[in-house]
């Protein structure tokens, strides 16, 4: 018997205030011509002052458990990805837990930036089938607003806020690809590249939250080479290949990234979920906040062969395959 950790729910959430590229212009030397076609992204949404990354996840949740016809109290654990947690300590994740009115089971933070949610989900499907839990609510919040250098034009224009989240619940399958559920994940860090991108601020230097800081071109060359590798060696754990996606559904950062990706993973942008032109990088809110969407549209549909993949500060990347 296999068990096999299977999307029973998804949802999202994103901040009233959406931020079209125009109001940079009046704030840096930008343009919305030259933010469109380097990057794909028309708009954005930022939080409410008050608003935190917390609210953010739980109404995410609350719509995720909505679609899956659950209760919280369902659940024995939640992830939270997040690198903009309303505290340094307690995790967002126990604070998403007590807006839900949960009082059992177990939550926690990952923190892999931009590609917290695959490393949450990676760890999410290895709870399930350890027998650790059985529901886990996997979310996806960032306030990253919160953290950018409204000074700084090459990275300002580029960022968003909002949450995504899906719920897992382990099932019994074949132990085949034509299994729903996880099928794969592959992980990968380097730290020597944490000067590529970072947030210039922390508990245990400056006592700040600090700015963002980034060499885009560099993230990008790295972004190009190795989120098509990830994805090749997470379907090649399952003896599939490019020809076999239904839908590539990636971090959300910058569409010539994600063109690049799909052309060497050979898919046609039309199997591709593109939602990086409404949220901006809502790094590890980008990928459940486009299965969400993606759903919504009725793109993504049971059965179908998904691969997510992402890139983020650390660097850390990696990709997820699974069938909705
Ligand atoms: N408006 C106008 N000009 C700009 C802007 C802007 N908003 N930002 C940068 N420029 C300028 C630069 O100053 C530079 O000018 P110069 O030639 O006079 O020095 C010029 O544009 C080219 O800059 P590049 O950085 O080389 O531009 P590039 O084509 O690489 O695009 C971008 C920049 C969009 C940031 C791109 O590199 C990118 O998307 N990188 C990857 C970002 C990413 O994927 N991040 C994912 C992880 S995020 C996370 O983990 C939190």
């Amino acid at each position: 018997m296999t068990i096999r950790a299977v999307v029973r729910g998804v949802g999202h959430y994103l901040p009233e205030r959406v931020v079209p590229n125009s109001e940079f212009e009046a704030r840096v030397e930008t343009s919305d011509e030259w933010i469109r076609a380097r990057t794909g992204i028309e708009r954005r949404h930022f939080a409410a002052e008050g608003e935190t990354t917390s609210d953010l996840g739980a109404n995410a949740a609350r719509a995720a458990l909505a679609d899956a016809g659950m209760e919280a109290t369902d659940l024995d654990a939640i992830i939270v990805a997040t690198s903009t947690a309303d505290l340094t300590f307690p995790s967002a994740a126990t604070m998403v837990q007590a807006k839900l009115g949960m009082r059992s089971g177990f939550a926690f933070d990952v923190q892999a930036v931009c590609a917290g949610f695959i490393f949450a989900m990676s760890n999410a499907n290895a709870l399930i089938l350890s027998g650790q839990a059985q529901r886990v609510l996997v979310i996806g919040a960032e306030t990253f607003s919160r953290i950018l250098d409204f000074e700084d034009r090459a990275t300002c224009v580029l960022f968003g806020d909002g949450a995504g989240a899906v719920v897992l619940e382990a099932t019994e399958g074949t132990g085949t690809s034509d299994d729903r559920g996880i099928l794969a994940t592959d992980l990968h860090s380097d730290g020597s590249y944490c000067d590529l991108l970072y947030v210039d601020g922390g508990v245990s230097t400056t006592g700040t939250a600090g700015h963002l800081r980034m060499q885009g071109n560099q993230v990008f060359r790295h972004a190009v080479e190795k989120l098509a590798q990830t994805a090749h060696a997470s379907l090649a754990k399952v003896g599939l290949s490019g020809g076999d996606v239904d839908w590539i559904v990636p971090h959300q950062a910058n569409l010539r990234i994600i063109s690049a990706t799909a052309q060497r993973m050979q898919v046609p942008m039309e199997r591709v979920v593109v939602t990086v032109q409404d949220h901006g990088n809502t790094s590890a809110a980008s990928i459940p906040l486009a299965l969400s969407v993606g759903k919504a549209r009725g793109q993504i549909k049971q059965g179908d062969l998904i691969v997510t993949e992402a890139i983020g500060g650390g660097l850390s990347w990696g990709s997820v395959v699974l069938r909705w």
